[in-house]
């Protein structure tokens, strides 16, 4: 009996034991406290009723004001606590006079008010020291058919606070948490990552932090979440997780989630399950790779990095960032076609530039170029000899037949540099609208000599510190 007990002991606590533990003590460090709670309560309470007063003072046509999002629910993080408070308007309402009133109301409410923009701008400011957003939007019957893209929130509220339990509420934390620890949690464009309401809709299907990860362990991406609902239609190529909003049929909930960050989620919630940690809901340190270090490292890598510098376009990140990512897509594309292998991209925006790096595994290609003819037996092959055996033309080898029965002569090729070459490619490529219109500003050059900030750094750990989140902690790097 007693060695049973003692073997019982020394057994290590199961992971679903030490996953218990973690998950109480990190979920009570979420909770916000009572009085916080009460605070905003109060808080939302005389929003609306200032929203409405000044509204009828203004003489502005407010149908209704709510607060949605998570500070009406309780699943918000207590270091980033935001109240998203929707002022609804008229369907009928036409677009410019929504946006009027939008910020006139928003003004009258909001202390220190900046402008943002999303599909329409919206104001940022405070209301008895909480951040409140003041987001105008029509007030619709069918959310299946809205008018603008925030239409939905007032039902998405609806459906959730009908739906939630206190213990859910507290996954919901628990989750963007674990997602915030990863760097994929927000689903602007910047992040592209899980937004709010994908976490709580998740944590609403799997019933819990650990139902979701367990779920998430064994996904292949893409994921459709929701047995028996179809798609809607037009959902991309490149989508990771398809999750039909339950108050609009037409929309995937998940637009935002790049593949690469869902792969990092369901990488991570199996190293979870089975390796317990309270790192796992720590945030890491922001990950930065000075250039001195940079350029050391891709010395001793054997591989060139280049730099291509832009004059920051007149645009929020939401828009300026899937256009460089788009950019940096065809430059690594324009490279490969020249003949450069590529190694990684990344990209990032700072104040005053947009950047986008390329590691390759070489900076020239050899200075011979082979330029292939026609098929021997055409006629055109007479028009090729002509013009490669004209006195004068340098032709270093050839011309000669190919393997494959080609006419083929060897030229030198005048440019082999990486920079060069890009350089002269990059009017003519895929970039976005308004980096296009900004491609005369383009500075390409090898990463000793970009200018340092810190949307260099940034990208440069993007590029060249690659590794899984999990494995860092041990490594001290
Ligand atoms: P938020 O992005 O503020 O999310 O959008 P959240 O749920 O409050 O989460 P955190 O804690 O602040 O990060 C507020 C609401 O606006 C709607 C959703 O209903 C969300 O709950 N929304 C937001 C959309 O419908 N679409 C979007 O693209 C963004
Ligand atoms: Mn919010």
């Amino acid at each position: 009996m007693a060695r049973a007990v003692r073997l019982d002991v020394a057994a290590p606590p199961s992971a679903s034991v030490v996953a218990d533990a973690i998950e109480r003590e990190v979920a009570l460090r979420l909770r916000p406290d009572p009085e916080l709670l009460e605070r905003l309560a109060a808080t939302r309470t005389a929003l609306i009723e200032r929203a409405e007063g000044e509204a009828r003072r203004m003489n502005i046509p407010l149908v209704r004001c709510i607060i949605a999002g998570s500070a009406a629910r309780g699943t918000f993080l207590n270091d980033r606590i935001d109240i998203d408070c929707f002022l609804l308007f008229p369907p009928e309402t036409p677009r410019e006079e929504l946006e009027r009133h939008g910020l006139a109301l928003g003004r009258a409410l909001l202390e220190a008010p900046q402008m943002r923009y999303a599909e329409h701008p919206y104001l940022r400011g405070t209301f008895q020291g909480f951040t409140v957003e003041t987001v105008p939007g029509f007030a619709i019957k069918d959310p299946a058919h809205p008018l603008s893209a925030v239409d939905r929130t007032p039902f998405h509220q609806e459906y959730l606070t009908q739906r939630q339990t206190p213990a859910m509420v507290s996954d919901v934390r628990l989750l963007k948490q674990f997602l915030r620890a990863l760097g994929i949690y927000g689903s602007e464009a910047r992040t592209a990552g899980f937004s709010g309401y994908l976490v709580e809709l998740l944590i609403l299907e799997f019933g819990s932090l650990r139902g979701v990860l367990t779920a998430a362990r064994s996904w292949r991406i893409p994921v459709l979440i929701g047995a028996g609902r179809t798609p809607p239609p037009g959902v991309p190529e490149e989508v990771a997780i398809v999750l039909v909003d339950p108050v609009d049929p037409h929309r995937n909930v998940a637009t935002a989630l790049s593949r690469r960050n869902l792969g990092l989620l369901i990488l991570a919630a199996g190293e979870y399950l089975d390796h317990p940690d309270r790192r796992a809901f720590e945030l890491p340190p922001p990950s930065n790779l000075p250039r001195a270090v940079a350029v050391d490292r891709v010395a001793r890598r054997g591989t060139f990095v280049l730099a291509v510098e832009l004059d920051r376009p007149d645009l929020v990140d939401d828009v300026l960032y899937p256009q460089i990512r788009k950019a940096a897509r065809a430059l690594a594309t324009e490279a490969e076609r020249l003949g450069f292998d590529v190694v990684g991209t990344a990209s990032s925006a700072g104040e005053r530039r947009a950047l986008i790096l390329l590691e390759t595994t070489s900076s020239q290609l050899a200075p011979v170029e082979v330029r292939r003819g026609p098929p021997a037996g055409i006629d055109r092959t007479g028009e090729f000899l002509a013009k490669w055996t004209t006195p004068g033309v340098p032709v270093l080898q050839g011309p000669y037949v190919t393997d494959q029965g080609h006419l083929a002569v060897e030229v030198p090729r005048r440019t082999t540099g990486l920079p060069e070459l890009l350089r002269e490619s990059l009017p003519k490529l895929p970039l976005g609208k308004d980096l296009r219109e900004h491609v005369a500003s383009a500075r390409v050059v090898p990463l000793t000599e970009v200018t340092e900030g810190p949307e260099l750094e940034g990208a440069l750990a993007y590029l060249l510190a690659k590794e899984l989140p999990w494995r860092r902690w041990n490594s001290g790097d």
